[in-house]
């Protein structure tokens, strides 16, 4: 039902609007609505205006009658938009006004009493704010689950040695499970950023009015407890211009994206034919439309290139934002965009990331074969005659040696002729050589930190504790 508005009823439609003589130009208009991105908002500003109409009643600033018509035109509103009934009016500019301006039709000038004591400036950011708190949560359910995936990869790989890379060359062999925790541990450093952002997501800027306050009795602190934010903000034109929290979680995304991106080409190099130490499940590769024999790991290409679009909004708010005079200015709405562009980003990314990594393969085999056939455990050796009393200089450059020497004829340490072993290695034996095997390469690393078996299960235990329920503590 709809209700037609009275002559001069003061409606969000600036063609209504007494203070402009000419209607506003059609590019304008396009150019300065931003209703074509903030719809999601919806759900925020109506559960936002239905908190302040109960408080404008409570205080006595309108009637409680007045105020139960606007909440149940609200309700509606909600009803319709979920129903995909409600389609946004660019001639209401922004998702505030399409409501505001549906209320009107559902319930006639009362509609116009909603925006008493206060702003669109500090409603869009109370949106804001209730908008990030919701996605917030859902993205660390992502983030839990991805860590999760991680945690059950250490497990099922338990025991498979790897090349552990500096400079991309094969450095010390590892165990890949201990390359998994190294993600895990990165993770967790995401998690406990997010957790520290909530802290400061927490505050209701509504009541803060254009930027100064407003001469009404309103009760911020109601509002914000039955929004259910931990406070208000202590002053209103910081209320009001306040896009740290956004900046903080676009950072907080790209160091995500930084961590993603180098998991995305690990991925891309191992399943190579060239590495082969992994295979994508079909469900997360593509073909080539040219190449039959082709396989490829898009998914974890675009996890690694996603990072870019993330990078670049860090960047684009962060210039918005810079030298602004206080308060509110329409270049803050530009943070939308932005924002709602890296939550989806993130909240494609890191389930698809999880999923990937469940159900890759890990060749065993080919790993087995390929560890140990490099010089990866020259450390080790030089080690050894640094245990006989070597000097380490002296011993890393006579290994350094015999590895060049190696090297050239394509053999490895079981290979190593009597002579050399006493030009280079000497006083060590034959037997010594065993030494240098992967698993005891591995098993010498017994710091908390090494890459150790005992090591390795003890810290992947204390993560899996950490991780039993839904919500550890944020480290
Ligand atoms: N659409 C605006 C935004 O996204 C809402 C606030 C507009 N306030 C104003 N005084 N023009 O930021």
């Amino acid at each position: 039902m709809t209700t037609p508005l009275p002559e001069g009823a003061t409606t969000p439609s600036r063609a209504r609007n007494p203070r402009f003589a000419k209607a506003l130009d059609a590019k304008t208009q396009a150019f300065t609505a931003s209703v074509g991105f903030d719809w999601r908002l919806l759900p925020y500003d109506v559960a936002g205006s239905i908190a302040h109409a109960r408080m404008l009643a409570r205080q006595g600033i309108i009637p409680t009658e007045a105020a139960e018509r606007i909440i149940r035109g609200l309700e509606t509103i909600l009803e319709e938009y979920r129903a995909g009934q409600l389609l946004p009016r660019l001639e209401w500019e922004d998702v505030h006004m399409n409501v505001e301006g549906r209320l009107h039709e559902l319930i006639g000038p009362e509609a116009g009493m909603l925006h008493t004591a206060r702003s669109r400036n500090d409603q869009v950011v109370l949106d804001m704010h209730l908008y990030m708190k919701d996605r917030g949560q859902v993205l660390a359910g992502h983030l839990a689950d991805l860590i999760r995936a991680l945690l059950d990869r250490a497990e099922a790989d338990f025991g498979i040695i790897v090349p552990g890379y500096t400079h991309l060359q094969a450095a010390q062999p590892v165990l890949l499970s201990h390359h998994w925790l190294a993600y895990v541990a990165m993770l967790e450093r995401d998690w406990g950023r997010l957790h520290d952002w909530f802290k400061r997501v927490d505050y209701s800027p509504l009541g803060a009015g254009a930027l100064s306050g407003t001469p009404y009795p309103t009760d911020p602190a109601w509002t914000a407890k039955t929004l259910g934010f931990q406070g208000v903000y202590a002053n209103s034109l910081d209320a009001v211009s306040d896009r740290d929290f956004l900046i903080e979680f676009l950072a907080w995304a790209a160091l995500v994206m930084v961590h993603l991106s180098r998991l995305g080409e690990e991925l891309v190099l191992w399943s190579s034919h060239e590495f082969g130490y992994l295979r994508m499940d079909d469900a997360y590769s593509t073909g080539s439309s040219m190449m039959p024999q082709k396989k490829n790991p898009d998914v974890a290409e675009l996890v690694r290139g996603k990072s870019g679009r993330v990078f670049g909004h860090l960047m684009g708010l962060l210039t918005v934002m810079k030298g602004l005079p206080l308060a509110y200015h329409s270049d803050m709405q530009e943070d939308k965009e932005a924002v709602f562009d890296v939550v989806d980003t993130l909240e494609a990314v890191l389930p698809v990331t999880a999923g990937m990594l469940r159900t890759l393969v890990v060749d065993r085999a080919r790993l087995a074969a390929r560890v140990g056939r490099d010089y990866s455990a020259a450390t080790d050796l030089a080690d050894l005659l640094v245990a006989r009393g070597v000097p380490f200089r002296e011993a890393h450059h006579r290994v350094g040696q015999l590895v060049a020497q190696l090297e050239r004829e394509g053999r490895g340490w079981r290979e190593i002729r009597d002579e050399e072993l006493k030009q280079w290695l000497s006083p060590l034996t034959r037997q010594d050589l065993d030494r240098l095997a992967p698993e005891a390469v591995v098993g010498a690393r017994r710091q908390p930190l090494g890459t150790a078996p005992d090591q390795v299960r003890a810290a992947l235990e204390t993560a899996r504790r950490r991780w039993a329920n839904e919500t550890p503590t944020a480290r």
